[in-house]
This record gives C-alpha cells, structure tokens and sequence, in this order.
C-alpha cells in the first residue's frame, strides 16, 4: 500500500487520510493516526474493506467499545450498529440529521465515533463537523467567565423519550425508546479535554436541555446563542463519503450533522463508540 498521507479538508477541523489499512495497521502508523485525530479532530480514512469484526476490533484497541442504548446492533455484533436508510423509505430525513454530540446523555459520553460506509448515494449524503475548541476560543472573555463552572443538563428526551417520532423517519433501524422520562446527566459547559488539556464548548440542540438549576425558558436563549454559534459555517468541514471510507471523530470536541438529501437513493453505514469518560470542568487538573 501506498504511504501514510493525511491531508486537511477545510481550515477549521477534517483530514482525509489515504496510504493505510486499519485492519492490519502498524504501532507506528497507529501513533500518527492518533496524533492526526488529535490535530484534526475528525479523521476519515479512505479506501478499507471493513467487516463488523474488523471494525470491532479497532474499537477495542482504541479503548473498548461504548454503552449504545436505544439503537440495535447487529445480530452477530450487538455494539455494531447499522444505519440504513433504503430508497424506498417514506422519509428522507437520515438519522442523526440535527447538530449533535453522541449520547452526551451517557454519564460517560463516548469519547470517539466510528462510521464506515458500505453503501453511499450517488451524490449527497455528507455528514457536516464542527470544532468545539473553536467555538470555546471565539467567546469573548467575559462570556467565557460566565460560562466557567456552568453546568448543563443533558437527556435523550428530545429523540429517544416516549413521545419521540424519530423511528417513523427511520423505518430500517429498530430504535427503542423510553417508555418514561430518560434520565438526566449533569455536564460542564466548558469542558477540558482529557488528552489535549483544550476547553470545548460543550453543549449540542439535540441533548443539552437546559442550564443545571434553570428552567428550559431561562436556558433557551443562551443556549440557542450558543448552540448557533457552535456551527457558524468558519468552525465547519463537511465531508463526503465513499463506499469504504472510515471516519472517526472526538466527541469530546466536536459536533456533527447527517445531510438528508439523498432521498430514492441507498446509504449504509456500520457505526462503533468507543467508551469515554465522566466530562471534566475547565480547569481541572486531570490524573
Ligand atoms: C450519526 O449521527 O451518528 C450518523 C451520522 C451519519 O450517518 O452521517
């Protein structure tokens, strides 16, 4: 195979990365992936030939897959979840099309996502990111000030609670929902990155519910300030999948947004987390 190459795809996070077979990956070659996911924030690799057992195992030796709730894996691989929207279906709305984080409703959020694509449209179908490192550092200092030691509720009510409609746009995917109130985490606003010791602004419209002793009213208009700061099109990239290309992105700084906009055409994805940890404050000293 050709040599490591990793190039950027926009100015503000994204890197395509070519010349490398994750399936049969060198420590050497895994270091400077890891090193250009760290820089990047989200990296995607083009040209594997993944199965679910492949893709498994690269979840693992990233740090053991993540809790998946709500969404249904694979038979043979239950933590191994397939996205299908087929051509036929009624809707054309994709799932995880609305800005979000994964699962910041877990009380430790998957640090990473994994997205293989077996099947792509023949056009459209991207997935859009955004840097949350950004977004933290465009606040003025003032405003950082107030968001320092502001804790957010995080609660899967708005796509996997009782009243939910998600599964009547997703009539492929098996989706399980609350039969009551989900339970609620509490997460900091600002939150430190455990490798990079970087502050992201840390909240996302899908999850992030409301301001930790304040009702929804009172959260709605900073929130939404920030939630429409946090995806201004300067701190985006916008990437567009081949059959075989693996992205993988940090959730721990970075929000993403499916595209609904292949409507009559097949798309499949096979999806991994890896397991994260308890989010930490600016400012923490971390072990
Ligand atoms: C997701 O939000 O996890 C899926 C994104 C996509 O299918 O592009």
């Amino acid at each position: 195979m050709a040599k490591l190459s990793i190039n950027p795809i926009s100015g503000s996070l994204g890197a395509e990365v070519t010349g490398i077979d994750v399936s049969d990956i060198s420590d050497t070659d895994f270091e400077l992936l890891e090193q250009a996911f760290h820089e990047y924030l989200v990296i995607a690799i083009r040209g594997q030939s993944l199965c679910p057992a492949s893709l498994y195992a690269l979840t693992e030796r990233l740090g053991g897959v993540g809790e998946t709730p709500y969404l249904t894996g694979l038979s043979d691989w239950p933590d191994v979840v397939p996205i299908i929207k087929e051509a036929n279906e009624k809707s054309g709305r994709s799932f995880g099309a609305g800005w979000h984080t994964d699962f910041t409703f877990q009380a430790r959020p998957p640090s990473r996502t994994l997205l293989y694509a077996v099947d792509t449209p023949p056009v459209g179908g991207d997935t859009l990111y955004s840097n949350l490192y950004k977004a933290y550092e465009t606040l003025s200092p003032g405003m950082k000030r107030k968001l320092s030691g502001l804790n957010c509720v995080h609660s899967a009510i708005r796509s996997y609670g009782p009243d939910s409609t998600l599964g009547d746009h997703l009539e492929n995917m098996e989706i399980h929902y609350d039969k009551q109130q989900p339970v609620e985490q509490i997460h900091p606003v600002v939150r430190q990155h455990p490798v990079t010791g970087q502050n992201a602004l840390w909240i996302n419209p899908t999850y992030s519910i409301r301001f930790e002793a304040m009702t929804e009213a009172e959260s709605k208009p900073l929130l939404d300030y920030l939630n429409q700061l946090a995806v201004n099109p300067s701190l985006t990239s916008r990437l567009s999948w081949q059959p075989g290309t693996l992205a993988m992105w940090d959730n721990r700084c970075t929000q993403h947004c499916a595209t609904s906009d292949y409507k009559g055409h097949r798309r499949e994805m096979l999806r991994t987390t890896v397991a994260g940890e308890i989010p930490v404050a600016a400012g923490t000293t971390q072990p």
